[in-house]
C-alpha cells in the first residue's frame, strides 16, 4: 500500500498532458521577481544566475503543440553526430506532408569538406504527444526514396565498393563524384541504405520552439528539435529516440547571425554546403559555464547545468538542477558535486575534440519535491545520506555514505570525457562536452569516451570566484534554491537518474 502510493505520487508529480500541451502559454513570474532581489546586477556571478534564471522562468519561450513543422529547416553549426560523423541538414516539410531531407557530410569538423549528401525523400504522419519525452512529439513516417551523391573519388570508390558488396540493386561500375545514385526507393526492392546504418528514426520524436530573440517582437526565431541518434552505431536502426539533437532552424525565421544557416539554405545536393573555415579553439576549462535551455537527457530527464572549473588547481563544481518537465519549472531534485579533473590530449578518435578525465569525491543532494524526498527517504541503511532524514529543500552530503545509490551515484566516480569549444555566432564561448552513452551507462572507462557532445554550454563568466566571499558557497547555495522555489541538480552525471528513481521504488515495491 505504501509502495502504491509512493508509485502514484512520484507520477503525479508530473504534470498531467494538458499541462504539457498547454506549456509555455502564461508562466508564473514570481519566481523570477525574487531572484532579482537575491542577486542584483551588482553581484559578479549575476549574470550565470541572470542565464539560469531566464531558463527557469521559461518565458521567453513558446512551445507549439502540435508542431508545425511545414517549411525549410537548416543547422545552425557543423554537427556531430556518434562515430564521428560530422554533417549539416537541410529538411524540407512539405503541406501534402511530405518531406525531402538532405544530409551533407565531411571529412572534417569544421565542414569544410564535404565527402557525400544522402537525399531522402518520404511522408511523415504526426501522431500524438510523447510519454516517453514529454513536451515532443511522436511521428511515423515512411520513406519513398533515398539517394547518394559522392562528392570526392576517393568516397565514390569507397561507397560503390561497400554497396557492390553488399547490395545488389546497387549501380555497377565505379562510381562517379557529382552524380546522383539511388540506394533505395519504394519499388525497387532493394534497400543499399541499411549497409550504411541509415534510419530517420530521428522523425520520430518531434518539438518546435519560437523565441523573440532580445525580446525584439520582429525576430522570431523557431527551432525543430528532432531526435537524437544512438551513441553505439550498430544501435541505431533499432533505437526510438527519447531525447533531441541540437535543433535546425527555420530558415525563414533564423538567428540572422546565422551566416551558416543562410550557406545550407542555398545548398543541394550537387552543391553541399562549404562552411566558413575555422582554426580549432584550445579548450580552456575556467570561469563558470551554464545550460542555454533546459536540456533533454535520454529516458525522462530535464535538467540544466552550471559549471565552476578552477584551472588553478584544476578542480572543478557541478550543479545539476533536475526537472520533471520539459520547461524546466518543476524541480525534482538538485546534485552539487566537486572534484579534480585532468587534461589529456587531443582526441585521435574525434577531430577537434580534446579529452579529459573527471572525478567526483564530493556530492551534496538536495530534494525539491514530495516524491524524490519520500523516495529518498524509503531506502534503507547507510546507502544515500542519513537515513529516514530527507526533508524537502533541506541538502545533505551524501559523500561519506559514498554517494547516493537512490540516484544510482556511486563515489569516488570517475569519467573520461570529451570537450571542444567554439565561438557562437554572437561571439559568445560554447563548451561542448561528452553525449551521456545512450544506454545510460557511464563512460566510466577510456574505451567509453563519447565520439560526440551533449547541448553546448555558454560562459557566463570567465571567473570561478563567486561574488561575495564572505557569504560562502553553501549560503548562496541554499539562497538560490530558497528564491527560485528550488532547483535540482546531479552529479555522478548519470544519464538517468529519474528512470533509476522509478526502477528502484518499483523492485522496492515487488519485494
Ligand atoms: C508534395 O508537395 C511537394 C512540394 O510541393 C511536391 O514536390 C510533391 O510532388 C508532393 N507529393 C505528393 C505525393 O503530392
Ligand atoms: C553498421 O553497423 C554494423 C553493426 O550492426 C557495424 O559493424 C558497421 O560498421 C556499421 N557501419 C557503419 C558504416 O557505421
Ligand atoms: C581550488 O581553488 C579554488 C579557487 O581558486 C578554491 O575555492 C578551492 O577551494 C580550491 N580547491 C582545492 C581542493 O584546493
Amino acid at each position: 500500500r505504501l509502495c502504491s502510493c509512493l508509485l502514484l505520487m512520484f507520477y503525479m508529480s508530473f504534470p498531467s498532458m494538458v499541462h504539457v500541451w498547454a506549456e509555455g502559454s502564461s508562466l508564473p513570474h514570481s519566481s523570477h521577481r525574487s531572484l532579482k532581489k537575491t542577486f542584483g546586477p551588482s553581484s559578479r556571478d549575476s549574470l550565470c544566475n541572470h542565464m539560469l534564471k531566464h531558463l527557469h522562468s521559461g518565458a521567453r519561450i513558446t512551445v507549439q503543440m502540435p508542431p508545425d513543422v511545414e517549411g525549410h529547416w537548416v543547422s545552425t553549426s557543423c554537427e556531430v553526430r556518434p562515430g564521428p560523423e560530422f554533417l549539416t541538414r537541410s529538411y524540407r516539410f512539405y503541406p501534402n506532408n511530405t518531406f525531402q531531407a538532405h544530409q551533407f557530410y565531411y571529412e572534417d569538423n569544421h565542414c569544410t569538406k564535404p565527402t557525400y549528401t544522402l537525399v531522402i525523400s518520404g511522408r511523415l504522419r504526426l501522431r500524438q504527444a510523447s510519454w516517453i519525452v514529454r513536451g515532443g512529439t511522436e511521428a511515423e513516417y515512411q520513406l519513398h526514396q533515398v539517394q547518394t551523391v559522392p562528392h570526392t573519388a576517393a568516397k565514390a570508390k569507397e561507397l560503390s565498393e561497400r554497396l557492390g558488396r553488399s547490395c545488389r540493386g546497387a549501380a555497377r561500375g565505379p562510381w562517379e563524384p557529382g552524380v546522383m545514385y539511388e540506394l533505395w526507393n519504394e519499388e525497387g526492392g532493394f534497400d543499399c541504405s541499411k549497409e550504411l546504418n541509415f534510419t530517420m528514426h530521428e522523425l520520430q520524436l518531434l518539438r518546435v520552439e519560437k523565441q523573440y530573440l532580445h525580446h525584439n517582437l520582429d525576430h522570431l526565431v523557431e527551432e525543430l528539435f528532432l531526435g537524437d541518434i544512438h551513441t553505439e552505431p550498430s544501435q541505431r536502426l533499432y533505437y526510438k529516440p527519447s531525447s533531441y539533437q541540437i535543433p535546425l532552424q527555420n530558415a525563414k525565421n533564423h538567428d540572422h547571425g546565422c551566416i551558416v544557416c543562410r550557406i545550407i539554405y542555398r545548398s543541394d545536393e550537387l552543391h553541399p554546403p562549404i562552411l566558413p573555415p575555422r582554426a580549432d579553439l584550445t579548450v580552456g576549462l575556467y570561469g563558470q559555464w551554464v545550460s542555454q535551455r533546459c536540456e533533454v537527457r535520454p529516458e525522462v530527464l530535464f535538467l540544466t547545468r552550471h559549471f565552476v572549473f578552477h584551472d588553478s588547481n584544476h578542480t572543478w563544481e557541478g550543479h545539476y538542477y533536475h526537472y520533471s518537465d520539459p520547461t524546466c519549472k518543476h524541480p525534482t531534485f538538485t546534485i552539487y558535486a566537486q572534484g579534480r579533473y585532468s587534461r589529456g590530449l587531443a582526441s585521435t578518435r574525434v577531430m577537434g575534440g580534446t579529452d579529459f578525465v573527471f572525478k567526483v569525491n564530493h556530492m551534496r543532494v538536495t530534494p525539491m519535491d514530495l516524491a524524490t524526498t519520500s523516495l529518498l527517504n524509503v531506502f534503507n541503511g547507510d546507502e544515500c545520506g542519513v537515513q529516514g532524514s530527507w526533508q524537502v529543500g533541506v541538502e545533505q552530503d551524501v559523500t561519506v555514505t559514498n554517494g547516493c545509490v537512490a540516484l544510482g551515484i556511486r563515489l569516488p566516480h570517475t569519467e573520461y570525457e570529451l570537450f571542444r569549444m567554439e565561438q557562437d555566432a554572437h561571439g559568445r564561448y560554447l563548451l561542448y562536452n561528452g553525449q551521456r552513452p545512450s544506454d545510460g551507462a557511464s563512460p566510466d572507462r577510456p574505451e567509453k569516451r563519447a565520439s560526440s557532445y551533449q547541448m553546448p554550454l555558454v560562459q557566463c563568466s570567465s571567473s570561478s570566484q563567486r561574488s561575495d566571499r564572505s557569504r560562502g558557497d553553501d549560503d548562496a547555495e541554499q539562497t538560490q534554491q530558497r528564491h527560485n522555489g528550488g532547483s535540482g541538480q546531479h552529479a555522478g552525471r548519470s544519464g538517468c537518474v529519474t528512470v533509476l528513481l522509478v526502477t528502484a521504488l518499483m523492485r522496492l515495491c515487488q519485494s
